[in-house]
């Protein structure tokens, strides 16, 4: 194995929360035309958790929290709070601004804005800082209040997102081996509006911010970019499936996953599947599946993990880790 051995960082922690509230693919049929079974079939999730009280804010900070305890680091130890959202508070101050102050910490923080691949974008954004040796310990945060930019009568799109945060705390090592990105500016794709506003000069119009997708070419999107991305990843490291022990994928439908598993070849069973119980968390995503993974035990040191994302920008990107 040839790997490209640049001194980053390695994962210390990993942390995520979610919100009490479960609503379920039945509870959804009240509210527009649809089914379990539909939703099962086509996107593979059975209920996904959603605020009632709870803030972005909120989210990202139990998710924080989880990951400081698990890699035992003190929020005074941070040097740098990343993070990421399309559903924050406000659009000023940042997340990361947010979660310095409900953590207590001093250093510095800022949002990164890449939608459903923004984790992976933090992890590349935190590498730089260690790489020129400015961070010893770095907090990395995808948090989605997805549920407040969701049209509650358009059954396409309220049926496949949820809320959560995921998070991750980095320090020195050698564990982050390698990274794609792609950026493709598009917003026909996938977009999520910004209120307009009340501007007595504008003529724009009033547009809600909610989430706009066409769903068929989001669908054939992510699928040639999973299967891009993983392998210029194996091509680039002299790697093969078998040296990988898990992928992490963005989990925006099941059949993405089936599909991209199929067409890269690597088994089925080596990618992380949660979305059953979270539906799509955007940014949160990866971090949340990249969790539970962690806590599962199923990871040893030196395993090496690809995490794989793609979404609105359109972006997308891989990364190689090894434990
Ligand atoms: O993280 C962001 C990235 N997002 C994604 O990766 C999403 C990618 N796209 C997808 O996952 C799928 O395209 C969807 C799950 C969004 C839609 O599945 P699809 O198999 O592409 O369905 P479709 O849009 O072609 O719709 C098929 C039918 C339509 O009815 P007709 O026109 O055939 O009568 C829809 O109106 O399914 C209908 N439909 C529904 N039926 C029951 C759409 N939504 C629903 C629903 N329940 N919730």
């Amino acid at each position: 194995m040839a790997l490209i051995n640049i001194m980053s960082f390695r994962i210390l922690g990993t942390g995520m929360y979610v919100p009490e509230r479960i609503v379920t693919n039945d509870d959804l049929s009240k509210l527009v035309d649809t089914n379990d079974e539909w939703i099962m079939q086509r996107v593979g999730i059975h209920e996904r958790h959603v605020t009632t009280h709870e803030t972005c804010t909120d989210l990202a900070y139990e998710a924080a929290k989880a990951a400081l305890d698990n890699a035992g680091v003190k929020p005074e130890e941070l040097d740098l709070i990343l993070a990421a959202t399309v559903s924050g508070d406000y659009a000023c101050p940042s997340l990361a601004c947010m979660i310095q102050k409900r953590l207590g910490a001093t250093c510095m923080a800022y949002d990164c804005v890449a939608a459903c691949s923004a984790f992976l974008f933090l992890l590349e954004t935190a590498a730089g800082y260690f790489a020129r040796g400015k961070v010893k310990k770095v907090l990395v945060v995808g948090s989605e209040r997805l549920s407040r930019v969701l049209d509650w009568t358009d059954r396409s799109t309220c049926v496949i997102f949820g809320d959560g945060a995921g998070a991750a705390v980095l320090g020195e090592g050698d564990g982050y081996l390698d990274a794609v990105f792609n950026v493709y500016g598009n917003s026909e794709v996938l977009n999520i509006p910004s209120y307009q506003g009340a501007s007595p000069f504008s003529t724009l119009g009033e547009t809600h911010p909610y989430v706009h997708m066409l769903g068929q070419d989001t669908f054939k999107y992510a699928v040639t970019a999973i299967c891009g991305d993983i392998k210029k990843l194996l091509e680039r490291n002299s790697l093969s499936a078998d040296d990988i022990k898990f992928v992490v994928p963005h989990q925006a439908n099941k059949r993405i996953i089936d599909s991209a598993a199929r067409r890269v070849g690597i088994p089925l069973d080596k990618f992380v599947i949660n979305i059953e119980k979270y539906g799509n968390t955007s940014s949160a995503s990866v971090p949340i599946a990249l969790d539970e993974l962690h806590r599962s035990g199923k990871i040893s040191d030196d395993d090496l993990l690809i995490l794989t994302a793609f979404g609105g920008g359109l972006a997308d990107a891989a990364c190689l880790i090894r434990w």
